[in-house]
């Protein structure tokens, strides 16, 4: 709060690298929804510099490719992958979940980073409001895909 630092010797001014320095993470995976752009970025390059696998789980493909690249050129031997998913749709999160189960990969972290913060009201492609589909309704699904892959592997 404030700036100030926490039981964890971190404060919210410090960052990704800072918090993860020492930590190797080879052997995870994990998904970060909203990697194209933003916080979801930032950890996306930063988990992947500590070694683990990363799928970037993002509706904007082109921003996304653009993103791994950058990340790649920065750290040649990054795991990092893209998969299309819109977290608003429950088609999309059907259809990403359906492909993350059949890459086989495990799933260790779940970065439910994907967000949207007082837009214009909007209906998803559910007939829900938007930012209670985006950030509710799709998390808790993602959050559910996490636990049903931990009884997996
Ligand atoms: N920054 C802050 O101070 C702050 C404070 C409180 C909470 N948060 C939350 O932290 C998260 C990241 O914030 P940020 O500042 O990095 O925001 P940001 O730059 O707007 O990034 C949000 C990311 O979420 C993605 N996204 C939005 N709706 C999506 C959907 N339906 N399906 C898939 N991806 C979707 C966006 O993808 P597109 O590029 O395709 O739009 C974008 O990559 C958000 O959930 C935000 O609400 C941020």
């Amino acid at each position: 709060m404030f700036g100030l630092t926490g039981p964890s010797g971190f404060s919210r001014f410090s960052t990704a690298e800072e918090v993860t320095h020492g930590i190797d993470g080879s052997g995870l995976t994990a998904i970060v929804t909203g990697a194209s752009s933003g916080i979801g970025t930032e950890t996306a390059r930063v988990l992947a510099l500590r070694g683990v696998h990363v799928v970037m789980a993002i509706r904007n493909m082109p921003a996304g490719r653009e993103v791994k690249e950058a990340i790649l050129k920065q750290n040649p031997t990054a795991k990092i992958d893209a998969m299309e998913l819109d977290v608003s749709s429950v088609a999309s999160v059907n259809s990403f979940v359906s492909d993350y189960k059949s890459s086989g990969l495990p799933l260790n972290i779940l970065i439910n980073n994907a967000g949207i913060l007082a837009p214009p009201y909007m209906l998803s492609k559910d007939n829900m409001e938007l930012q209670f589909a985006t950030n509710h309704v799709g998390k808790d699904v993602m959050c559910i895909f996490r636990i049903f892959l931990m009884f997996m592997f």
